[in-house]
């Protein structure tokens, strides 16, 4: 059986004071049940993040990391093993805006895939087509495509320490989900898509749901069965209802 997980995506948001109320306001979440919870704040609040949330079972991430592990001369990057040091246990790559807005291709989401796992991190790699690409029947070429240049490039045994976010860019920020059985599609044809060059990987592959998640559709959303958890992001600012999303990933 494969551990649900969820994890909250801050995305550019949170003041210093924003932040610590946000962070009091998970401490119900330590302990959680059947769940594995991970909070991903911007860069600069992540060792702040990361030391209140030391003595709990909540977990934290990165948004992005350099694509290249240890360190060099490259200025602005921080590299994954900078932040392993910090505690932190996952790393986005490969999201949405990232691709969009700073032209992260899939080279690049690869190096960077790579990187991570270099640094002893686990990849949450986000996959996901456009409204465009979805309405031209393209989904699942675009998708499988994001996937297979980073297997490619790693080879699929990395699945082995990685997590998959699908998550429709239609989905993102603008509060229309994708329906449970569009989610589950998209999910099943990732998991075969893996399961064509290993079995194992994919059977025991965590596969998220991201995309306008809310505490109002996630219990439908993770029921499905190749739906182990979800990407959060607008609804992670609040601390309530990510605690009602997070308990609903929960399967005791
Ligand atoms: P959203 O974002 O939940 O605000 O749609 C999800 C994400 O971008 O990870």
């Amino acid at each position: 059986m494969r551990r649900s997980l969820v994890a909250g995506n801050w995305k550019m948001h949170g003041s210093l004071q924003g932040v610590s109320a946000l962070v009091a306001g998970l401490k119900g979440l330590d302990g959680a049940v059947g769940v594995d919870v991970v909070v991903i704040p911007t860069l600069v609040h992540l060792p702040g993040v990361a030391e209140a949330l030391a003595a709990t079972s909540l977990m934290v991430g990165a948004q992005t990391c350099a694509p290249v592990a240890g360190e060099k001369a490259l200025t602005g990057e921080v590299s994954s093993t900078q932040l392993a040091e910090f505690g932190c246990r996952y790393v986005l790559v490969g999201h949405s805006e990232r691709r969009a807005l700073l032209g992260e291709d899939d080279a690049v989401v690869a190096k960077k895939f790579a990187a991570i796992q270099e640094g002893g991190m686990i990849p949450v790699l986000c996959v996901g087509e456009t409204r465009e690409e979805r309405e031209a029947e393209r989904t699942l070429d675009v998708v499988g495509g994001q996937l297979k240049a980073v297997i490619d490039a790693v080879g699929v045994a990395a699945f082995a320490k990685a997590v998959v976010a699908y998550e429709p860019v239609w989905a993102i920020g603008t509060g229309l989900t994708a329906t449970p059985e569009q989610a589950q599609e998209i999910h099943a044809a990732i998991r075969a898509l893996v399961r064509e060059a290993d079995a194992g990987v994919a059977e025991g592959l965590q596969l998220l749901y991201g995309g306008s998640v809310k505490a109002a559709n996630a219990a439908e959303l993770f029921g499905m069965p190749d739906i182990d958890g979800g990407l959060v992001g607008g609804a992670s600012l609040n601390a309530e209802e990510f605690s009602a999303i997070c308990r609903a990933a929960g399967r005791g």
